[in-house]
């Protein structure tokens, strides 16, 4: 049984995560910037940005779990946006550093969300965790991101870091904005519809979170992505598929979207093909291996 403090533990992850680490017997708890509002868990405040913390939520914590993060999604990426997209996930894990070598407390295990968006735009090239870092703003974020986690393997803790793909849950996220398109009977090809989407279920990222906390083998980089990445036409089509809608044979082309959608349209037009030899060589096997399955279960 570990004991476990998630940073950002209220999202999208976070709530799938606690629960199933709670049934497996685990003490969680969670650090919020709005801890009243937080039910199921115990939940403490901080606020990074106000460099603020309750100190309290470390006592007896020997792994925790980062998911804090503005939203990539959310915002028109402005200098101004960008900077809180970096910084709410660097100066958090660094208040929380601080905070432990400051009273000298330790942890055993660190495991963090990163994002596939470390690679970049990268065609049909196959990315392995060796692969080097992409340009642009999300491979420098994740770059930023990870550094600062990895601040924690020089103070001797087991540090994970975990590259997570396009998200597939019925409860939010990108697959929902795709649905909303589709069920509107708008769904057509993103760019020329051939850049590499790597998803994964819900169920397994939450699997992979679960077997990193407690395999202490697990160590590194992992790309968090099923071993079928699909291309954004077999992506959309399949959708189509799922909610019995049409797929319109046109393409909205890449202009269009960085008209509309500006930089951020890097986070749809960007092909990043990963593998994921490298968690299933760690030994996890993946509950979800292809797209049409991992969509039914989500849409039936
Ligand atoms: N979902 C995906 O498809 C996906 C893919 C790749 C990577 N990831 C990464 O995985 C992590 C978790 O994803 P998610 O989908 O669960 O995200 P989410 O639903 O947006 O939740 C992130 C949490 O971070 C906290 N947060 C937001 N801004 C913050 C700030 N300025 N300072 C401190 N905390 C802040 C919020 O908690 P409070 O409001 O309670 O403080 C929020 O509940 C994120 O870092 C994300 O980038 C997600």
């Amino acid at each position: 049984m570990k004991n476990i403090l998630i940073t950002g533990g209220s999202g999208l992850i976070g709530k799938h995560l606690i629960e199933r680490l709670q049934a497996e017997g685990h003490q969680v708890s969670i650090l919020s910037r709005n801890p009243e509002n937080v039910k199921g868990v115990k939940a403490f405040y901080w606020n990074p940005q106000k460099q603020e913390i309750d100190r309290y939520c470390l006592l007896g914590i020997n792994t925790i779990i980062h998911l804090a993060g503005e939203s990539i999604a959310d915002k028109w990426w402005t200098s101004e946006r960008k900077k809180e997209i970096v910084e709410s996930r660097t100066l958090s894990i660094a208040l929380l550093y601080k905070v432990l070598q400051e009273t000298k407390m330790s942890v055993g295990s660190v495991i963090s969300a990163s994002a596939v968006g470390y690679y970049g735009d990268r065609g049909e090239e196959l990315l392995t965790e060796d692969s080097n870092k992409g340009t642009g703003f999300l491979a420098d974020c994740c770059q930023e991101w990870e550094e600062a986690v990895d601040k924690g393997a020089e103070m001797g803790f087991r540090v994970v870091k975990f590259r997570i793909g396009l998200l597939l849950s019925k409860d939010g996220g990108a697959l929902m904005e795709f649905r909303k398109i589709v069920r509107n009977y708008m769904g057509s090809d993103l760019g020329n519809g051939k850049q590499w989407y790597p998803w994964i279920h819900i169920d397994d990222l939450v699997g992979m979170f679960a077997k990193a906390v407690s395999d202490s083998t697990y160590q590194g980089t992992y790309n968090a992505c099923s071993p079928s990445s699909v291309r954004n036409h077999e992506f959309t089509q399949e959708v189509a598929k799922a909610l019995h809608r049409p797929l319109w044979p046109i393409k909205i082309n890449k202009v269009i979207l960085n008209i509309v959608l500006g930089e951020k349209s890097s986070l749809v037009l960007m092909s990043t093909n990963t593998s994921s030899k490298k968690i299933e060589k760690q030994g996890y096997s993946f509950r979800y291996t292809t797209i049409r399955d991992a969509l039914r279960s989500i849409f039936s």
